[in-house]
């Protein structure tokens, strides 16, 4: 989503925020701006369109501007354009912002001034000038009793040229803190390359940065000390390191991602050493996306090894159903970033409903990480594309060492220990992969179907696919087809079945030949040796590996065939259009 950067020091501001932004491309956006302050004037400069785009009109900004604000938009509130681009002016406050204000309509028929665009921000701006009277603090603290909703906000105010306000609640930003220079971002690769020492903002808390001072407060404008943190991924992790995209770099990361989750969960044939575990209920594993696809495989693991009933559920519905709890459940929240709107949302609900809570989350001090009662960190390292692949796998190793900790079995984990080197070699079939990704890549649509793990990796597979290709995809419980779904089968339609699953494999087999028989073209995932004469027109062959060990080589390799069918179609790989890297509004 939209990303914040913001600069006081001695150095050219614009310089500061356009590498910054540019390292926040990543999260997905649609315009971007800046705002520059120098001698009582702020100056702004915004577009539609990329980081280089607004980059290009910075020959007319003024000489020596030394604090700033940044922004790339995720467009919500009105159309991605020039207009509604961020930094927002109303007076002598310009602002950027991360969310969405919910009361905005109020806010507008209260507020005696027409706005110029259509975004909720500037109505946060237009309140803001209003309470000003020369104290911003005062100001901000006022404004944010009103502000209902989500938001992170970089502020300037015109008559305070060298000071940079900063307030949160439930959007990230962080503060760093430089050497005569003071930062704040939406996220720490943006900081990387001028410091290491960052501050977690928490909720409704503001912060007040000049070039030697950064001053914090509370919601109740109480002055607070906070601890000083220092981030541990280096520049690097933030490049692409000779690869052509992040999503490449990323996929071929897994083994040593897979790898340092494994040994941070698995030390001397324990698992999971010094946690207890006592779940009388049921878990209840809640996500989204691609995370909530490594919650079915969690769901299809823990009931089959531990016979603990498991639920897996799509955060925004569980968030909206009134789920029926007990204390006796444990409520699984799985997120790469630990900032999705609505991952925190059903975290919160389940907390205030007194449930105990665990979340499986990546970004160190993310939003989950702090209010869970409960952390466990995938180790996947910083992942810069859109499409998640190593955070991914890391779930699901993790949730597959949970099942066997929670089923008491610690002799299979050896087969997960050896993943790291079986993930090496199914990276050796990338040209495979391209092979087929040339054959498929003017599918218009396709089907993914497998059974029990392999249904939870067809809807992975399939959410890769269709997210960074824009090839239409569905997946479906192979058994289900029959159901509807096989109308849509007729000559030459792409049906990509996996059988990676030993157990259900003569059943997914009868429901290949269903659809083979209706024409339909099939590419089939499995293990070595299956026996698929006749029935696959085209086959990917994970190498030796048990069930246990299957989803996680499949969807790797299903990530290079996602990977290189939308590079055959020459998409933009690591920033697929409409999408941004951590969903922080609902
Ligand atoms: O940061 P999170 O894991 O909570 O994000 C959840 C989804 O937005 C994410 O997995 C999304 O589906 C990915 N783009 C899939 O590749």
């Amino acid at each position: 989503m939209c990303g914040i950067m913001g600069y006081t020091g001695d150095r050219d501001a614009k310089d500061i925020l356009i590498g910054g932004l540019k390292k926040l491309e990543y999260r997905g956006y649609d315009s971007a701006g800046i705002a520059l302050a120098a001698d009582g004037t702020i100056e702004i400069f915004k577009d539609e369109g990329k980081v280089a785009v607004l980059e290009k009109q910075l020959d007319q900004a003024m000489e020596i501007s030394k604090t700033g604000i940044g922004h790339t938009r995720w467009a919500t509130h009105g159309v991605p354009c020039k207009k509604n681009a961020h930094p927002h002016r109303a007076g002598r406050v310009v602002l950027v912002h991360n969310g969405i204000i919910e009361n905005e309509k109020e806010l507008r028929a209260e507020l005696d001034r027409q706005p110029i665009s259509d975004t909720d921000t500037e109505i946060a701006a237009i309140l803001l000038d209003t309470l000003y009277n020369g104290d911003p603090l005062t100001a901000i603290f006022q404004a944010i009793k009103r502000l209902e909703g989500s938001y992170a906000l970089g502020i300037l105010f015109e008559d305070q040229p060298q000071t940079l306000y900063a307030v949160r609640k439930d959007s990230p930003l962080i503060v760093g803190r430089g050497n005569g220079e003071n930062f704040i971002a939406s996220d720490i690769p943006a900081l990387l390359e001028h410091t290491r020492q960052y501050y977690l903002l928490n909720e409704g808390e503001v912060a007040v940065l000049t070039k030697e001072r950064i001053t914090f407060f509370t919601a109740d404008g109480q002055q607070v000390n906070k601890e000083v943190l220092t981030a541990e991924q280096d520049l690097q992790s933030a490049e692409k390191g000779g690869y052509a995209h992040f999503m490449a770099k990323e996929i071929h990361e897994q083994p040593e991602a897979v790898q340092a989750t494994v040994s941070r969960y698995y030390k001397d044939h324990t698992l999971f050493p010094g946690e207890e575990f006592n779940i009388q209920g049921t878990i209840r594993i809640v996500a989204c996306g691609s995370a909530y696809h490594a919650g079915l495989l969690g769901k299809y693991a823990i009931e089959k090894w531990a016979r603990i009933p498991v639920t897996a559920e799509i955060a925004s519905e569980f968030r909206y159903n009134d789920p029926i709890l007990s204390k006796e459940d444990l409520i699984i929240v799985i997120s790469q970033s630990g900032e999705t709107a609505d991952s925190v949302a059903a975290l919160r609900l389940a907390k205030a409903r007194g449930v105990p809570t665990l979340a499986i989350v990546n970004v160190w001090g993310s939003t989950l990480a702090r209010e869970a009662d409960r952390v466990f960190y995938t180790a996947a390292g910083p992942e810069i594309s859109v499409a998640t692949t190593k955070a991914y796998t890391c779930q699901a190793v993790l949730l597959y060492l949970l099942a066997l900790k929670l089923a008491e079995n610690e002799l299979a984990c050896e087969k997960i220990a050896a993943l790291p080197s079986l993930l090496e070699r199914v990276l050796e079939q990338g040209e495979q992969c391209r092979a087929l990704a040339q054959k498929f890549k003017q599918a218009h649509r396709l089907f993914f179907i497998g059974r029990g793990q392999d249904h939870a990796l067809a809807c992975e597979g399939s959410l890769k696919l269709k997210e960074i290709s824009y090839i239409h995809s569905e997946a479906y419980a192979a058994g289900e087809l029959k159901h509807g779904t096989i109308s849509l089968i007729e000559e030459g339609t792409p049906v990509i079945a996996l059988l990676t699953d030993r157990e259900r494999f003569s059943k997914t087999l009868s429901n290949v030949k269903e659809v083979k028989a209706r024409g339909a073209t099939v590419l089939a995932v499995t293990y070595e040796n299956a026996d698929l004469a006749g029935v696959a027109d085209d086959i990917l062959t994970l190498p030796p590996c048990s069930d246990l060990e299957a989803p996680m080589a499949g969807a790797v390799l299903l990530q290079l065939f996602a990977y290189y069918t939308a590079v055959e179609r020459g998409n933009d790989v690591d920033q697929p259009r409409n999408l941004a890297k951590s969903v922080t509004v609902e």
